[in-house]
């Protein structure tokens, strides 16, 4: 089957049922569908596990299935990858990359890492694999603050890619982390002026912040936290309003988990696009799922030595954050 567009390009029936098909294709190939919570509601639903990057790296560490379909963006497919080489590693669409993951080469990184000898490489996981092999430790969003702390204080650390998550951890722990000057254009693009108007329309609503986004955000924020954190925010408030300043793929598990509360997803600057989708994310459909279970493609690789020294930097990562409850 031809993959040369980075997805199996081949008709699917119009009239078929395809969450149907995929749940029995799905049972039929002893595959496992993982999904991350910026996916699509509807492959959301079709996932056996959901969860933000911490979960899903600890959940394909545990799998079983001799296949695993990683809903999400391809450093997600790398990362179960590398985690569980002897699998099958699938992604619906090889394209789906992310603009943090690009704002960081690793010949790039690998230059920066000798302009500052003596320094602890801590890498978040929205990197390539190549930039992991020059990590000491990668971090998620969810367990990022802890794993830093975990470090004398007097380390001298260098934090990569993203900048907004590297000065709120900085602020955070007091520490001084030198910064790698990447970020996400999903997260950068909110507007603080109509986040602030949104809340003067909507006074008793909390505003929940992932820690891509930029400071302002941040210092308005009533929660900042991972995909997984703000939803768990979210479920315990008294509250009943959220305004969600995150990827809008999180609010379909939000108003899953929580159908009597009102979730408003930001404003991006720009009204006129539909910024607050993550583009790679939204590449993945329930089409190319279906194909990618009835043909196993594409397939995630990644070389034999690279997986080894990327595999180092995450294994420490899942021992660092055994007692964090997220
Ligand atoms: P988390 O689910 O770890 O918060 O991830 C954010 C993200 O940008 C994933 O691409
Ligand atoms: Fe990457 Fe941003 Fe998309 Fe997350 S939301 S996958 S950080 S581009």
């Amino acid at each position: 089957m031809n993959v040369d567009k980075g997805y199996v390009d081949a008709p699917v029936d119009d009239d078929m049922d395809l969450k149907k098909e995929i749940i029995r294709l799905k049972k039929e190939k002893g595959a496992v569908i993982m999904a991350h919570y910026y996916q699509n509601g509807d492959i959301q639903d079709v996932a056996d596990y959901i969860g933000d990057s911490l979960a899903l790296a600890r959940i394909a560490e545990e799998i079983e299935a001799p296949v695993i379909v990683m809903c999400g963006v391809h450093f997600m497919g790398e990362t179960a990858k590398i985690l569980c080489p002897d699998k099958k590693v699938l992604i619906p669409d090889l394209n789906a990359g992310c603009s943090l993951a690009d704002s960081c080469p690793a010949d790039r990184f690998a230059e920066f890492i000798k302009e500052h000898p003596g320094h602890t490489v801590i890498s978040y996981v929205n990197t390539t694999a190549k930039v992991k092999a020059l990590t000491d430790v990668v971090v998620t969003s969810g367990n990022s603050r802890e794993i830093v702390e975990s470090f004398p204080v007097d380390t001298k650390i260098i934090f990569g890619p993203d900048r907004n998550l590297g000065n709120y951890i900085n602020s955070r722990t007091g520490r001084n982390m030198v910064l790698w000057d990447g970020a996400c254009h999903v997260h950068e693009q909110f507007s603080l002026e109509k986040i602030l108007e949104l809340k003067k329309e909507h006074p008793e609503a909390k505003i929940l912040v992932h820690p891509e986004c930029k400071k302002p955000l941040q210092l308005i924020a009533d929660k900042i936290g991972s995909t997984a954190v703000l939803l768990k925010y979210a479920c315990e408030s008294d509250c009943k309003e959220f305004i969600v300043v995150t990827e809008a793929g999180i609010l379909h598990e939000m108003r899953r988990l929580c159908p009597d509360k009102t979730f408003i997803p930001a404003p991006p600057e720009d009204s006129t696009c539909a910024c607050n989708d993550c583009s790679f994310m939204k590449l993945n459909t329930l089409e190319k799922l279906y194909n990618c279970l009835k043909y196993g493609q594409p397939e995630v690789t990644v070389d034999a030595s690279l997986m080894e020294k990327a595999r180092k930097p995450i294994e420490r990562m899942l021992e660092l954050s055994k007692n964090i409850k997220k």
